[in-house]
């Protein structure tokens, strides 16, 4: 049993769509989650800037004394998780393409068509494409960046014509040319378009990873017996860039009105 929070973190808001998962399953967990709102978007960064800024929001949390740092960003995930592990052994550090990449390939039938689609980090980085061939020889992985997405997004324009527009612009010939049945929604953003991408491709499976990291913190935490027993004190949420826009993203994803929630600026010394 361990009551201290949970830290997560992410490049932006997106992130922020893992938390109610966490919330429903785990409801005496705290959690403190810091979004780099002032320097987002990561998927256009190179991974030795990722890996620094990183490394700043883990000296964060881990002054915030968690006892978990989940990285809820793919791209993050794919390029610093070797680093954050060096730099903190003693702290379960949890990315997000490991889990998704594992349930995928428990489910997905022989001979699917796999589409994964994140930024332009996580694409290049690969990891998604090698974790999901480790484990199955017999499906076929082909994966697309989108990286006009996340800055819609962070300006709100989601359930929007530009928004549909934007998806189709990006998914509508990569669907099509590659016979994809099995969406991965490699970006913790892209759960927040998940809609558009329903309405405008119904007969798709849809994964994503912000529900799948939060099934691992679930997993993890009951592998080392550290949940926790009571939920003591409210979640906090930290920005670099403590917009409007931030307030009302995490606001609509988490259905709490900005009085109940603690809500706060931290720069990180940026
Ligand atoms: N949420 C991040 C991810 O899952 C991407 C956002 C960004 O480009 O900073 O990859």
């Amino acid at each position: 049993m361990d009551n201290r929070p949970i830290g997560f973190f992410d490049s932006g808001i997106g992130g922020v769509t893992s938390i109610p998962y966490i919330m429903k399953m785990l409801p005496e967990e705290r959690i403190i989650f810091y979004g780099d709102t002032a320097r987002t978007p990561y998927g256009s960064k190179s991974p030795d800037t990722i890996q620094a800024f990183s490394m700043q929001i883990a000296d964060f949390l881990v002054k915030k004394n968690v006892k978990m740092i989940v990285i809820a960003c793919n791209t993050v995930s794919s390029v610093a998780v070797p680093k954050l592990r060096e730099k903190y052994p003693d702290i379960p550090i949890i990315g997000c393409i490991t889990p998704t990449a594992k349930e995928v390939s428990k489910i997905v039938k022989k001979d699917a068509n796999i589409g994964i689609i994140a930024t332009r980090g996580t694409v290049n980085a690969g990891v998604y494409q090698k974790r999901i061939e480790e484990m199955r020889t017999d499906v076929n992985v082909f994966s697309k960046a989108c990286p006009a997405l996340v800055p819609l997004i962070e300006e709100g324009i989601i359930e929007h014509e530009i928004m549909d527009m934007t998806v189709k612009y990006y998914l509508d010939d990569f669907i099509k040319e590659n016979n994809i049945g099995t969406l991965v929604l490699g970006c913790t953003h892209y759960p927040l378009i998940k809609k558009s991408i329903n309405k405008l491709y119904p007969g798709l499976e849809i994964f994503s990873s912000s529900k799948e990291v939060a099934k691992a913190v679930e997993m993890e935490l009951t592998q080392r017996e550290m949940m926790a027993e009571k939920k003591e004190g409210k979640d906090e949420f930290y920005a670099s860039d403590l917009s409007e826009t931030f307030v009302a993203l995490i606001e609509k994803i988490l259905g709490q009105e900005k009085e109940t929630l603690q809500i706060g600026f931290e720069d990180l010394d940026i």
